[in-house]
């Protein structure tokens, strides 16, 4: 009915029912009821403050909100579809249950720049939950690199065998995988720090009002300049969605080396049962399906990612009900990122190694094949001219099927008469990885290095939080 609506005055006819359920967005917005009430009472007290509205409403507003915190809490609010959103049914119930004093909280506030400041104080502190997820990650990564210190395995190029690296120095890639995740995520929290409140529809308000105050009650660091741009800016929103694709594409590399490496042609690694499946026919399977589960959630974080996109592409200033559609995709983004950084860190923490067989692997596919050739150029040789040595070495090795650690000291000659019998102790797995041994590289001690300083830092961040 339009007598019920708050905007009901103008209308002299009742919303159609469909068209109430069309436009609704309360059955998603309603997890902002926190921030939309801290929004409110932060507001209030403005207002109060200034002189804006009396003392004694700001008194009944602040504890009429207080009450219906407790009632959402405590599962006793009724959301209502015909209050269209979060801030109507909260302002309505105020309303009812205080009179007249409650219609005095929206003076100097829009929906509009209301909406755009609940989102940001949601998202801030779901940023946190984010980094906090990514740190737990991280920690778990570099949990398995120090206790597979010194395990050997096939470093790849092509999904073909390349040169041997340590499981640790893998595990690492993925730490500073995350790391630059968590970076960027903490770049956008910083960035979406601003308060939009006080921009009213679109173009401020006539009130004397304090946005610095407002700011400083909710706990942002700055306030936005431009009335227009805080009512129409969702950046924020597509930043954290860019900066979550970014991140699932990494989960998702390391969900398919996961899977590749739990398979029976792999056997790198297996996964706990508690993180996998079985069949309903086949009486032998272990699925990997956390994993691939997290492969295929990527999708809807870069589709949510699109979604928004295209929902902004083309809206002019200022707000649009199109906006209404950034909620969805954006509580779905932060519920995927969430839950799939939680099962990883527990996932990978759990995940047995199988030493063994990561080391054969690597003993076979020529992985020391540059480790010959680095030999001979430090004979002396052009490295173009060893690599084409060691290339007929390899084909040789290939047609008597054998390795090159193999071959006896007259056949090494008979490539080159600058290989000496110090050949072998040159081309050993340990020796090929403890060579690389500049910045970066997967030397063990290098990366053991690496294990100090990233814990050293980690321990830092927990200290500053
Ligand atoms: N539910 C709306 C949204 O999420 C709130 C802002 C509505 N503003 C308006 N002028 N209709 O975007």
């Amino acid at each position: 009915m339009s007598k019920d609506k708050l905007w009901g005055g103008r209308f002299s006819q009742p919303t159609d029912a469909f068209v109430e359920e069309f436009t609704a967005s309360i059955d998603f917005d309603k997890r902002m009821y926190r921030q939309d009430i801290r929004g409110s009472i932060a507001h209030a007290r403005m207002l109060g403050r200034q002189g804006i509205i009396p003392l004694a409403d700001v008194e009944a507003i602040v504890d009429g909100l207080q009450k219906i915190l407790a009632q959402i809490e405590a599962g006793e609010f009724d959301f209502s579809v015909s209050l269209e959103d979060i801030h109507m049914n909260i302002e309505a119930r105020l309303s009812t249950a205080i009179g007249e004093t409650g219609k005095r909280l929206h003076t100097g506030r829009s929906r509009n720049d209301q909406v755009a400041v609940d989102i940001r104080l949601y998202l801030k502190e779901e940023i946190g939950e984010v980094i906090n997820y990514l740190d737990r990650l991280t920690g778990s990564l570099l949990f398995q690199a120090e206790e597979n210190l010194g395990v050997i395995m096939p470093g790849y190029t092509h999904l073909q065998v390349a040169q041997p690296i340590l499981f640790s120095h893998h595990m690492l890639a993925y730490v500073e995988m995350f790391r630059r995740d968590l970076g960027r995520m903490e770049d956008c929290r910083k960035r979406m720090d601003a308060l939009p409140l006080g921009a009213g529809a679109l173009a401020g308000t006539t009130f004397p009002i304090d946005r610095e105050y407002v700011a400083e009650q909710l706990g942002f660091a700055d306030v936005t300049r431009n009335s227009l741009d805080s009512v129409s800016d969702r950046d924020f929103a597509l930043e954290f969605m860019s900066a979550s694709s970014i991140l699932m594409m990494h989960l998702s590399r390391f969900s398919e080396e996961l899977i590749l490496w739990s398979s029976s042609e792999f056997n790198f690694i297996e996964l706990s049962d508690s993180f996998c499946t079985g069949s309903s026919i086949m009486p032998q399977k272990k699925n990997p399906d956390v994993p691939e589960l997290v492969r295929g959630k990527t999708g809807r974080v870069y589709g949510n990612l699109m979604a928004l996109l295209t929902v902004m592409k083309a809206l002019p200033l200022a707000y649009n009900k199109d906006m209404q559609e950034d909620k969805e995709p954006l509580f779905d983004t932060l519920d995927t990122v969430k839950g799939s950084l939680k099962i990883f860190a527990d996932m990978i923490r759990e995940m047995k190694v199988n030493a063994p067989v990561m080391l054969e692997a690597a003993a076979r596919g020529f992985s020391n094949a540059t480790d010959v050739a680095d030999y001979l150029v430090r004979t002396g040789m052009p490295f173009r001219e060893a690599h084409e040595v060691v290339g007929k070495s390899v084909r040789y090795c290939v047609e008597q099927g054998k390795r090159l650690e193999e071959l006896s000291h007259d056949e090494w000659r008979s490539f080159s008469e600058s290989i000496g019998k110090d050949i072998y102790d040159a081309i050993t797995l340990e020796a090929c990885v403890n060579a690389r041994r500049a910045t970066g590289g997967t030397a063990g001690e290098r990366v053991k290095a690496e294990i100090g300083r990233l814990k050293a830092d980690k321990q830092r961040t927990a200290g500053s939080e």
